[in-house]
This record gives structure tokens, C-alpha cells and sequence, in this order.
């Protein structure tokens, strides 16, 4: 299978966030041992704003914005679970993740991560992450893709949540295996799809690529 980490801490390989979610990733191939990661730290990328110029709803994935963020959203694509790991920066996912999340609306508009499976993992000063992990869940349903779950963890007591991390990576595998269905999330999902049918309708002169991948996908 085929996991990609994407992380956001400036500290990279040495963060409290990346050795969280290393433990994700090792619990992931203690269930399949032929797993194939890929990891991306954001801070070696530049990643603009987002411009609401339209253009990556008029042709999928031409962003006016030229720098990273079309290499990193096709690995998303190419990917079977989405592993995203952000330190809290006030209860929040850290802004270069939140630029990535604005850069791929186009996701949203066509539930390009239907079928996935995304993780968080999260580390702060005080462990109270529960909005930052809602809110990366809140990410998953809008993209179209099932949350296996997240795991969260104060820094001075990260060793004692590596066992839920490395938990929460067996779960992901197993997810990606049986093609788990989550009924519950499913009808998020299912209701974010029929808001946006509107949308796509009503521009569909403009978004001309997005309203074809939807009737190419038969949703109309
Ligand atoms: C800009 C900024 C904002 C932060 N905001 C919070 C916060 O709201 N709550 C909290 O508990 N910790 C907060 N922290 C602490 C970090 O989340 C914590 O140190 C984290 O483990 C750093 O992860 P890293 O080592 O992966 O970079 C903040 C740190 C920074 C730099």
C-alpha cells in the first residue's frame, strides 16, 4: 500500500510531531510489511497562498501559483493513505499546512480523496489538540476521504503515546486492507457531495474540467 506522511513542523526529522508520526508509519508496516512510504516535510517546499483565482477549477490542477504545491497534490492523488502530521500553532494546524489544505480546493470540489484514508498527528505543548484534530478530520470528509482516526500528544510525554501512534498505524493499514466503510462518515460525505452538485451546476461554464470529472464520475 501506499502511504504518504506529509509534515509540517520547521523541525523536520528531529520534531516532536515526525517521530509521532514515524511510530504511525512503523505501525503501518508492522501490518504490511511491503508498504511503500513517502514523506514530505512542507518546510522544504515553498507553498503560496492560495490566490481564489479559479484557474485549478477551470483546468484540475493549473494553479497560477507557480511552486511545489502540483507535485505534492498528485502524490496525494497516487497515495492510499494520507498520513498528515502538524504541530498545534493555537489550536491550529501549523500555516504552511493550512496553505496546502487552501491550495487543494480542488479536492474538495470533486472529492478527489474519495476512497483514502487520512490519519492526523498531532503534538503541542499541552496535549489539547482536539481542535486541531477535528479539524484535519473536518479536511478528510471535505476532500471525500474516511478519517482512520488521530492520535495527539503533549511533548513532554510523547514516549508514552508512541503505543497509540504505532496503534493507530495498524488500524490505518487494516482500514486500507478491508476498504473499511465508516457508515457515519460516509453520509458527511455523501452530503458535502450533494451541496457542492449545486455548485458545480451553476458554474459549470467556468469550471469547465470539474463539472466534466463529474459527469465522467456520473454524479450529475
Ligand atoms: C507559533 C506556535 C504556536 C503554538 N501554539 C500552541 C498552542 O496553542 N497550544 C499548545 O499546547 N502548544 C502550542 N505550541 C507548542 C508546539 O505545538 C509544541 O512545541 C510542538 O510539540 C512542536 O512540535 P514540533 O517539535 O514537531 O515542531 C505552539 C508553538 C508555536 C511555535
Amino acid at each position: 500500500m501506499k502511504i504518504l506522511l506529509i509534515s509540517s513542523s520547521p523541525h523536520k526529522e528531529k520534531s516532536n510531531t515526525f517521530l509521532l508520526a514515524k511510530e504511525v508509519l512503523r505501525g503501518i508496516a508492522e501490518e504490511d510489511a511491503k508498504a511503500d512510504f513517502e514523506i514530505i516535510h512542507l518546510s522544504e517546499h515553498h507553498i503560496g497562498f492560495c490566490r481564489h483565482c479559479e484557474e485549478c477549477h477551470k483546468k484540475i490542477l493549473n494553479c497560477s501559483v507557480k511552486d511545489s504545491i502540483t507535485v505534492i497534490l498528485n502524490k496525494m492523488l497516487e497515495a492510499e493513505g494520507i498520513v498528515l502530521a502538524t504541530p498545534n500553532y493555537i489550536n491550529q494546524v501549523t500555516a504552511s499546512m493550512k496553505a496546502l489544505f487552501d491550495r487543494s480546493s480542488h479536492f474538495i470540489h470533486c472529492r478527489r480523496l474519495l476512497g483514502k484514508y487520512i490519519v492526523a498527528a498531532v503534538t503541542s505543548g499541552s496535549g489539547q489538540d482536539k481542535e486541531v484534530l477535528d479539524y484535519i478530520k473536518y479536511y478528510a470528509h471535505t476532500c471525500g476521504a474516511q478519517y482512520s482516526g488521530g492520535v495527539s500528544s503533549s511533548a513532554y510525554v510523547l514516549k508514552e503515546k508512541t503505543k497509540d501512534a504505532y496503534a493507530l498505524g495498524k488500524k490505518m493499514a487494516r482500514d486500507i486492507k478491508e476498504k473499511k466503510v465508516f457508515p457515519e462518515q460516509m453520509k458527511v460525505i455523501e452530503a458535502g457531495r450533494e451541496h457542492f452538485k449545486r455548485i458545480i451546476l451553476l458554474r459549470k461554464e467556468e469550471w469547465r474540467e470539474e463539472y466534466a470529472y463529474w459527469q465522467k464520475s456520473g454524479w450529475l
